[in-house]
């Protein structure tokens, strides 16, 4: 797979049904497959088209959306990037809600698609920015009555798409029953909504729902992030720790540095959150010598992130290293070293 950007056809007919790519990774001295739900082959480029279509979907069912009406939302980047493309293939006029974090590669995709984008640039009480964007969303709601907020945050049509969709999908394709299934988070949605289609049909199947260090989306102690599209900086709405089977907090330099080793090992490039997901199963690996199948949902590609996880200035900027490229027998995931 190139590391470029992938060819988009943006239908939104084509959202779903993504790849599942085995990959085999060195851990703890052995060979292990693992399997990559690659949801960068959406047609936006990310899961969160998922989302964005259940949320456009689920106000025109109950009759929010139609002439004279303008979609508003709070996004770090990636729903915004879906909202501008869904939303401009039904005609409804978008307003995103971004931050300084927002990558220019996602700032283009929502211009790009007429979508009208409003900026905060100072931090909220936590250092975040998520209070921010919703303080402004409720400004702006309170200024316009045109607006319509569909709150990724809040709305059950969230986690109820990946539930129906994206949790069947990942049973569909596995090749047996997986050992376990990797998801990141940040409004929790996608974690929740698999987790919820996993212990329906397949119980024995563990859910490892997986933030960054600093996050509290699934409770502990909040501290600095780097990274974007995983992790906030309030508990998740929709995903309780109690929900997952197990959940791990990785450091963002680790998360980096798994990007790092796959894409120098197998050519495939995903973004930050899914480096996140790959160190965590990494890890689960290396604790279980005997686990089948796993299954990591990688939520982006590396084509948003190559001025930021894979990009020099940022990596020197933030004190990380790459790993070394050029790995000639799949990329080492030594367990020691993620430890
Ligand atoms: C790159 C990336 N990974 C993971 C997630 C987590 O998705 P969710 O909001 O469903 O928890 C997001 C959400 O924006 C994302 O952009």
């Amino acid at each position: 797979m190139p590391h470029g950007t992938p060819a988009r056809v943006r239908d939104v007919s084509r959202i779903g049904r993504t790849p599942l790519l085995p990959v085999r990774l060195q851990v703890a001295g052995r060979e292990r497959e693992v399997a990559l739900k690659l949801e960068q082959f959406n047609p936006g480029g990310s899961v969160k088209d998922r989302t964005a279509y259940a949320l456009v979907e689920d106000l025109e069912d109950r009759g929010l959306l139609g002439p004279g009406r303008t979609v508003v939302e709070s996004t770090s980047g990636n729903l915004g990037a879906a909202l501008a493309y869904v939303c401009h293939s039904r005609g409804y006029p978008f307003v995103a809600v971004v931050d300084p974090k927002t990558s220019r590669r996602n700032l283009d995709e929502m211009t790009a698609l007429a979508a009208h984008v409003e900026r905060v640039d100072r931090p909220d009480a936590h250092g975040g920015y998520l209070h921010a964007r919703l303080d402004r969303v409720r400004d702006l709601l309170a200024g316009d009555t045109s607006l319509v907020w569909p709150d990724q945050y809040r709305n059950p049509a969230n986690p109820r798409v990946h539930r129906e969709q994206t949790g069947p999908e990942i049973l569909r394709h596995a090749q047996a029953r997986p050992d376990a299934v990797f998801v990141a988070v940040s409004t929790g949605g996608t974690l929740a909504g698999v987790a919820q289609y996993l212990r329906m049909v397949a119980p024995e199947c563990r859910v490892v729902g997986v933030d960054v260090r600093g996050s509290v989306a699934l409770g502990g102690p909040p501290g600095r992030r780097r990274l974007t599209g995983i992790g906030a900086g309030r508990p998740s709405a929709f995903a309780r720790p109690a929900d997952c089977d197990e959940v791990r907090h990785v450091p963002d330099a680790e998360a980096v540095a798994a990007c790092h080793r796959l894409r120098a090992g197998t050519g495939v490039g995903v973004g930050g959150s899914s480096g996140a997901v790959l160190a965590a199963a990494a890890r689960y690996l290396a604790r279980h010598p005997d686990a089948g199948e796993v299954v990591c949902l990688c939520a982006d590609g590396a084509d948003r992130y190559e001025d930021t996880v894979y990009g020099a200035a940022w990596l020197r900027e933030h004190g990380l290293t790459p790993a070394p490229s050029g790995a000639s027998t799949g990329p080492a995931f030594d367990a020691a070293r993620l430890a």
